[in-house]
């Protein structure tokens, strides 16, 4: 039998992640005495496993709610290459694929609950184009109150460790099912991929949808696993190059899945287990207005934030040419040149 776990909230984000004990202790102890200020600086001090950099001093952080832009937030943060990924990932081939998975597996009306789902980029879009219920789960609490903040005011979000949801039991987590569970760019981080993969159908509930995307292979980020380990983990054999869903959404035609055999040469891989549902009415390979002209142009030219950014996407990203095309193509928008930055960029 699962218990509710006691999680101190602070702005609005329940602290629930598991091996925190001691942090989460602190923080309610704070938070009971009214010391909301100190509780989020130790907050926003905790990162994930993988993480190898110091967290800033405690005035840097303590300096982050006054930050007055999502990149200045996440300087403030320390966030060094995960800033570089999250500024730009509205351009990113990754990106493109997990919208192509969303646009042909598309939740509609359903619940949906984002597992890692970082500073809530598909939560944004999934909320501007009308979707409801949103729920937004990662392990960084910074990384959520960012979303928050800056990206999908609008989603819930609970800090917890994917691999240690225990079904509802989580405040914030008890969505109606079925619903449709989300995991994008984070699937081969779980370490324990039968307890993810247990705690992602948990979520979704029996005729939900369980929708993994960018799931590394030949990547060596991460732990990643073989398709079929995937396909068997997860209980689907509907599977899709991540490469072909990029293209499928820059080509505006549905995605090709693949069988497992086929797919052992991949960057990554997407699966959809459970209900695959329908795809969405609206076109997202258009990005919402207002557009802006894509940041990755410095002075007319694709400047990449960073070598190890160039070396990741740079071969991938042959939609966005060397120099700014003027006049601008009429897919300017599908290609990104154009871009739907949050508000406060
Ligand atoms: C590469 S980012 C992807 C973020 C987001 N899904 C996206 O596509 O933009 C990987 C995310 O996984 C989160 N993460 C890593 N381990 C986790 C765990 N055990 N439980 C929940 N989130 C985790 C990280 O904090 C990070 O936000």
């Amino acid at each position: 039998m699962t218990r509710a776990l006691p999680a101190p909230v602070v702005d609005g984000i329940p602290f629930a992640r598991a091996g925190r004990e001691e942090l989460r202790a602190e923080v309610a102890g704070l938070v009971a005495a009214g010391e909301v200020d100190r509780a989020r600086v130790l907050l926003l001090a905790d990162t994930d496993d993988w993480w190898t950099e110091p967290p800033p001093p405690a005035e840097q952080l303590a300096r982050v709610p006054a930050a007055g832009t999502l990149r200045e937030a996440m300087a403030l943060l320390g966030m060094g290459r995960v800033a570089d990924y999250f500024a730009h990932r509205w351009s990113d081939p990754t990106h493109l694929a997990g919208l192509a998975l969303l646009q042909q597996h598309w939740p509609g009306s359903r619940p949906v609950v984002d597992v890692a789902c970082g500073i809530g980029t598909q939560l944004r879009e999934l909320a501007r184009r009308g979707c409801t219920g949103l729920v937004g789960v990662d392990v960084v609490w910074a990384k959520l109150w960012l979303a928050r903040r800056f990206v999908c005011p609008g989603a819930r979000y609970v800090c917890v460790d994917a691999t240690a949801v225990p079904g509802t039991a989580v405040p914030g987590l008890d969505v109606p099912r079925p619903a449709y569970v989300l995991c994008s760019d984070a699937f081969y981080f779980l370490r324990d991929k039968p307890a993810a993969a247990a705690a992602l159908h948990a979520l979704a509930g029996p005729g939900g949808t369980v929708v993994v995307g960018h799931a590394h292979v030949t990547d060596p980020a991460g732990e990643p696993l073989t398709p079929e380990g995937y396909a068997a983990v997860l209980g689907t054999d509907l599977l899709y190059d991540d490469d072909e869903l990029t293209r499928a959404l820059l080509a505006g035609r549905p995605p090709r899945p693949a069988a497992p055999a086929d797919l052992h040469g991949s960057e990554a891989v997407a699966l959809v287990a459970g209900d695959p549902l329908r795809p969405a009415p609206a076109d997202l390979g258009t990005p919402l207005p207002p557009l802006r002209p894509n940041p990755l142009y410095v002075d007319g030219v694709r400047t990449w934030p960073s070598a190890r950014y160039g070396a990741e996407y740079g071969p991938r990203s042959g939609y966005l040419p060397e120099r700014w095309p003027d006049p601008l193509p009429p897919d300017a928008a599908r290609r990104r040149l154009l871009v739907d930055l949050p508000e406060a960029w």
